[in-house]
């Protein structure tokens, strides 16, 4: 069986935000965000809800696919701020795209989501169960970010990526290989703790809090960490990588990584500077912008890894 990444989509919010328009609601620097994360802007979502951005990424994927809604067997989502818990986003997106023969749900793993949702679909595959998966990262965090915590707001956008998956009997190549590890003793270094219908005033840990220089040194050290493990289950060196996509967190956390792994800048594309970090949708968004720029050729060897709340990270090896 040979699985392929066959198709991908996107969607970003109508409306972009500068560091300037920040500038307006904290007390910050378009100077300051630039040269500590590599953020210009970000989109948001207002109309946007997670569902629509999901639903338009999945037509824009399963177009680029060439295949029709009714043979995707499976829809995984994977989001922590779409708007509504129930139905789960995933069905919201089957109804939407009229995939009337997928399974769906939802699962979070913060930004590490779309990384553990590719392996849910492979795994699905591997076992028979099934053949075409839609795999989404969406997230629309403004509408869990405190827009007077100077230290949070600056730092996240709203978006949606999707992928699919195709698997196609023929010669067995080798499994994917794949990683994922998490840390829940280290959970309280980004936290929002559900409202469950309570305002915020009665419930301020409702919004995204984090300790930031935790999570620069974790990621800083565990994504590497990961690539080497990666790169081991494949046989494979950092050099034969065409393309490293990592969680697009921060600028600096990047380069840090790229030059642990001593590999040259360019191997990792970048999407933060407009985008912000879209959590669970980053990695989808910036697979579809090199693809439909057609940095991606047939065999090219991609890595792709991420890391987030949870604490969790992973990755897994492709040939596009
Ligand atoms: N504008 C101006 N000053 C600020 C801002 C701001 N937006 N935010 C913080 N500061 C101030 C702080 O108050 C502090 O001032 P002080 O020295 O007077 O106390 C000073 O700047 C330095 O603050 P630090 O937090 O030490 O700044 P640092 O260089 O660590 O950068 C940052 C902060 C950008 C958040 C960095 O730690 C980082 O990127 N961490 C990783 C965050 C991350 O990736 N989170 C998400 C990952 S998981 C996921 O994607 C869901």
């Amino acid at each position: 069986m040979v699985v392929r990444i066959t198709g991908t989509g996107s969607c970003l919010p109508e409306k972009r935000m500068d560091n300037f328009e920040i500038a307006r609601m904290v007390d910050t620097t378009d100077e300051w965000i630039q040269s500590r994360t590599g953020i210009k802007a970000r989109h948001i979502a207002q109309e946007e809800t997670a569902v629509f951005l999901a639903v338009t990424a999945a037509n824009r994927a399963l177009e680029d696919a060439g295949i029709p809604a009714e043979e995707i067997d499976l829809i995984i989502v994977s989001t922590l701020s779409s708007e509504q818990m129930l139905p789960c986003t995933a069905c919201s997106v089957q109804e939407g795209i009229h995939a009337k023969n997928a399974a769906a749900f939802d699962l979070n793993a913060a930004c590490s989501g779309f990384i553990v949702a590719f392996q849910m679909a492979v795994g699905q595959m591997e076992a028979g169960l099934s053949k075409n998966a839609l795999i989404i990262g969406v997230e629309c965090l403004s509408n869990i970010l405190n827009w007077k915590d100077r230290g949070t707001c600056i730092l996240f956008g709203d978006g949606a990526g999707a992928a699919v998956i195709s698997a196609r009997s023929g010669e067995r190549k080798p499994e994917i290989p794949m990683v994922l590890h998490s840390d829940g003793s280290r959970g309280g270094v980004l936290t929002c703790r559900n409202l469950f219908g309570k305002s915020r005033e009665e419930n301020p840990d409702g919004y995204v809090a984090m300790d930031g220089r935790e999570i620069y040194k974790f990621a800083v050290r565990k994504v590497p960490e990961v690539v080497e493990e990666i790169l081991e289950k494949a046989g494979s060196s950092a050099q034969e990588i065409d393309y490293f996509l990592l969680h697009q967190a921060n600028r600096r956390i990047i380069q840090s990584i790229a030059k642990h792994i001593g590999q040259p800048e360019e191997k990792f594309p970048m999407n933060m500077m407009e985008n912000g970090n879209m959590s669970s949708a980053s990695i989808p968004v910036l697979l579809d912008e090199i693809n439909k720029e057609g940095k991606l050729k047939r065999g090219m060897k991609l890595v792709v890894a991420g890391f987030g709340a949870g604490l969790t990270w992973g990755g897994f090896y492709l040939e596009w």
